[in-house]
């Protein structure tokens, strides 16, 4: 995983908004980071810091000047430790700071000795966002490459709507981890993912479908977002919210996933289809709603849909996947040769814990020659670094 022995050093400062970074520390810290967390002397007004030591279980820096922390010594320890720095919420005042490279707190110290990337998230009154102080100390910051996860519209402390909300939690997370991932061993690959399951329309109301949520999918786009690839997702309808820095092609049918994969993958090192394409649609939907009166003796005349891998052929790695109820390995097999793929990665769909809806799986990658590795059951999350690790190799072999 890309965020295991990394360090995130959090800086929180004060704003109403500043419980939220307790959240954003819990997440981190399920993520596998060490997060060390900086408060300034206006964040302790609106957040304790015990609350963030007992997430993190890690000493919580409140001052420059605490004799028994181990970063007091030397106060430039934890800017040398950061593998990245998150200052959510950020006000106009550190801003502001780090612009002039005033260092006269612990917070203000690291980010100017340290040489990893930092993300700020600013959070404050729309007046204070919208005066060009604020907004040239934020182009000057942008152009030393500070990264900015612009504040969103809504309600703020003062009770009126406006520009200047602390943005939502994924998308915070989400662009952090891209940072961090900028270097990682799918920088600068182009990777196509599709996910989801695709809606073959009977009528204007009803389709046919299957049950794939689009999980898998999702966390194998997020995964190689966060190995820093640029990622194209191309997804059917599904309940998840829009990863960040992924561009999404949102499609229903699997006539427009065919086509939406063939402009992607013009160019494209990879594409990995972790969709459940419906394999058969009716032959003709009805233009109006099929009423209850007209159903006595209704048949459905269906087709196939387009084989979207074996379509999308080209100078690129195809991974497929194998939704299969009985035989795994022996028909997954068969579909890497049959549809000449460089990876599949089988799934037992009537396992428990695995397959569609869940946020576990256990699969079987097998490569071109045959060869079959099986993982134990595994969050979806971590399957996706399991085959990215496959298709980086691979990658790396083709180059
Ligand atoms: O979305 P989740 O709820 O997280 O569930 C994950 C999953 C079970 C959907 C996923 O792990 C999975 O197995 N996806 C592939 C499902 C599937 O359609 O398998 P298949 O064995 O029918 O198809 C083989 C491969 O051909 C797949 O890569 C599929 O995307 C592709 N295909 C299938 C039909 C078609 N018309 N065109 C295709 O390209």
């Amino acid at each position: 995983m890309a965020t295991k022995n990394k360090t995130i050093v959090l800086g929180v400062t004060g704003s109403i908004s500043a419980y939220k970074a307790a959240d954003l520390a819990s997440r981190f810290t399920r993520e596998g980071f060490r997060v060390d967390v900086i408060l300034t002397e206006s964040a302790v007004k609106f957040v304790a810091p015990l609350t963030f030591r007992n997430i993190t279980g890690r000493p919580v820096i409140t001052t420059l000047w605490d004799l028994d922390s181990e970063f007091s010594v030397e106060h430039v320890a934890l800017a040398e430790a950061a593998d990245i720095v998150l200052i959510a919420p950020a006000t106009a005042n550190i801003i502001a700071k780090i612009a002039c490279g005033t260092a006269d707190d612990m917070l203000s110290c690291t980010v100017l000795a340290t040489k990893a990337p930092v993300v700020i998230a600013p959070a404050m009154n729309d007046n204070m966002w919208a005066n060009p102080i604020t907004q040239e100390n934020v182009e000057k910051l942008k152009k030393r490459g500070f990264t900015f996860v612009e504040p969103a519209y809504g309600r703020l402390a003062s009770g009126k709507m406006g520009t200047g909300r602390l943005t939502s939690l994924d998308e915070i997370c989400g662009i952090t981890l891209q940072v961090l991932g900028r270097k990682g061993d799918l920088a600068v690959k182009n990777i196509v993912v599709t996910a989801g399951g695709t809606q073959e329309p009977v009528d204007p109301v009803r389709c046919l479908t299957n049950r794939s949520s689009g999980k898998m999918g999702y966390a194998i786009a997020e995964a190689a977002r966060n190995r820093g690839a640029q990622v194209t997702l191309i997804s059917a309808p599904t309940a998840l919210p829009e990863p960040t820095g992924i561009k999404v092609v949102y499609i229903k049918t699997a006539e427009e996933m065919l086509k939406a994969v063939q402009s992607a993958v013009k160019g494209a090192d990879a594409l990995v289809m972790a969709a459940a394409v419906a394999d058969f649609r009716p032959v003709k939907a009805a233009g109006q709603k099929i009423k209850r009166a007209d159903l006595s003796g209704l048949t459905l005349e269906l087709e196939k849909t387009p084989d979207i891998l074996a379509q999308a052929k080209g100078d690129f790695i195809r991974v497929g996947f194998a939704a299969e109820s009985h035989d795994v390995v022996v028909n997954a097999k068969d579909k890497v040769k049959r549809k000449g793929l460089d990876l599949i990665v089988a799934n037992d769909i009537t396992e428990k814990d695995c397959g569609f809806g869940t946020d576990t799986n256990r699969v079987t990658i097998i490569d071109s020659q045959g060869k079959a590795e099986e993982l134990p059951l595994l969050p979806k999350g971590e399957v996706a670094d399991k085959i990215l690790d496959r298709l980086s190799a691979k990658l790396k072999q083709g180059s």
